[in-house]
């Protein structure tokens, strides 16, 4: 008989990063919603994000222009409705936001200060210093925390029947809580913590894209990974501190060990070149340096304190000193497809912002499209779940056994990022495409246990494993997806997305 203790709710919101939380404030009264988090100590990547929020609401903009931006960037592989959403809706997101109370910095004249970033013809990233994430995140919070219930702990599997997401598992402190839902949303965010070097935090392990295959969704565009060009090359550890690309805008150069401007060697537009054309560059250095010596020190405090004390934590004052930089996993642009209200190929369960693959990064993402991408995409999903049927709910089905795993986690995290680099970083070398999914295939089989690091290190070698068949699979290089035996886009490629499902499983 099955004794775990079961909830029941409207709306199941796996992830409590920008995008669930602002899905949340648009699901319509008095909709019941629950969110699953992972805990503090291993919370996502919106509050981390720097830079800002793009949307064109300059008066040098327009939303045909970051239409522009964004497809020329996404290196023809984007899905032009996809953008077109993204670029008309995002103004309207972003003032709604700064009518909840978002701390958007401001010009003089009461208009939002717009940063420029990498790949953008005009200022268009609304910010809040270079603190843009955590300022959006606790205005979401603020308002969130008044609509929905919470539940800590990891999402162990989604619960399909007849066809359709009836909720899932989660496991807690307490132990394994069924949750039945009419709807699930899966806003889990990226995977960066697969690699040796990131921007990301430790939790972004793919868990959500995981979860969608598992129950036998589609995923996309898995072979492209987005590199940040400067995250700060100080420090030990795998987390990188970001240096952000506002800080080109604001006039940063990227120089060698000689002094020299390289970038427009490789790109007319230097340091505002699309990231994918930065990365590599940068990579193909012995070292490269953002040389911030000759901007107003009074930047630092007024618009870059988290570069700053990220900086002088390293011992480096960039008043003073050139930063050390290098490329670092970033964005992931693959992940769950969904059409453009987040539906996946799985009835009643949508996914959204970075987990989520709607099409319209391309093969490239466009600096500030994520958050933007996680507002809008976040709000049409919960707009389609209020316009659904609503249906008899259908009785969940199934349970989940955990089994206990003797694994030294530590060690196999060190083996799993060192692989993933190795295959899947900024040059991919086929032979290492190839021996990737072989090396980690006792992690993947790892069974479902009660241990939360071992359920990453589950989640995360199943993903790379996919990653490592479609990234082999695309015989070309595209965008952010760069192989070293076909260095360059072939035009057959262009807008093929490789879509796999569960039989994919190398
Ligand atoms: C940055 O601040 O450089 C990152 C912003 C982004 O990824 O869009």
């Amino acid at each position: 008989m099955n004794t775990v203790p079961s909830v029941k709710t409207d709306v199941f919101i796996v992830g409590a990063g920008a995008a669930g939380l602002y899905a949340s404030l648009h699901l319509p009264q008095p909709t019941e919603i629950l969110v699953c988090d992972k805990g503090k100590k291993r919370s996502g990547s919106s509050p981390w994000a720097q830079g800002g929020v793009a949307a064109a609401l300059g008066p040098d903009d327009s939303p045909d222009l970051h239409v522009q931006d964004t497809l020329r960037v996404a290196a023809g592989h984007a899905d032009v409705s996809a953008v077109q959403v993204l670029c008309y809706e995002a103004p309207e997101c972003i003032m709604e936001l700064a009518e909840l109370g978002c701390d958007f910095d401001r010009n003089p004249d009461g208009t939002l200060h717009l940063a420029r970033e990498g790949g953008q013809s005009v200022s268009r990233s609304a910010h809040h210093e270079d603190s843009t994430g955590a300022a959006i995140m606790a205005t979401l919070r603020q308002h969130a925390s008044k609509r929905v219930k919470r539940i800590e702990g990891a999402c162990l599997r989604l619960d399909v029947v007849d066809g359709r997401c009836v909720g899932g598992w989660v496991l807690t402190e307490e132990g394994v809580v069924r949750v039945q839902a009419n709807s699930t949303v899966l806003a889990t965010g990226g995977i960066g913590a697969i690699f040796n070097s990131t921007t990301n935090p430790a939790g972004a392990t793919g868990d959500g894209i995981v979860l969608a295959w598992e129950a036998g969704a589609g995923l996309a565009d898995l072979e492209f990974v987005q590199f940040h060009p400067t995250a700060l090359a100080a420090g030990l550890g795998h987390q990188r501190v970001l240096v952000t690309e506002a800080l080109r805008g604001a006039g940063a150069h990227v120089v060698d060990a000689d002094g020299r401007r390289f970038l427009f060697d490789h790109h007319s537009d230097g340091e505002m070149a699309p990231r994918d054309v930065v990365a590599r560059a940068i990579s193909s250095r012995k070292g490269a340096w953002l040389d911030c010596r000759h901007l107003d020190p009074g930047i630092w405090q007024k618009e870059f304190p988290t570069v700053y004390s990220g900086c002088v934590r390293h011992g480096i004052d960039p008043v003073r000193d050139l930063i050390p930089v290098a490329p670092a996993a970033h964005y992931f642009v693959g992940g769950i497809q969904t059409d453009l209200d987040g539906r996946t190929t799985i009835p009643r369960l949508y996914a959204i912002g970075e987990c989520s693959n709607t099409g319209v990064h391309g093969a490239n993402r466009l600096a500030g499209n994520s958050l933007a991408e996680a507002l809008v995409f976040g709000r049409r999903a919960a707009r389609a779940i209020a316009g659904q049927r609503t249906g008899k709910p259908k009785e969940p089905m199934g349970d989940v056994d955990l089994e206990p795993v003797e694994i030294d986690a530590d060690d196999s995290w060190v083996r799993l990022r060192d692989l993933c680099t190795n295959a899947m970083g900024i040059e991919r070398d086929p032979t290492n495409l190839r021996s990737l999914p072989a090396a980690l295939e006792d992690l993947a089989r790892l069974p479902i246990t009660d241990d939360r690091s071992v359920l990453e290190l589950r989640s995360a070698a199943i993903l790379a494993r996919l990653m490592a068949r479609a990234a082999l699979l695309r015989t070309e290089s595209r965008g952010v997806h760069h192989r070293i035996d076909h260095g360059e886009p072939v035009p057959e490629w262009a807008g093929v997305r490789l879509r796999l499902a569960l039989t994919d499983l190398p």
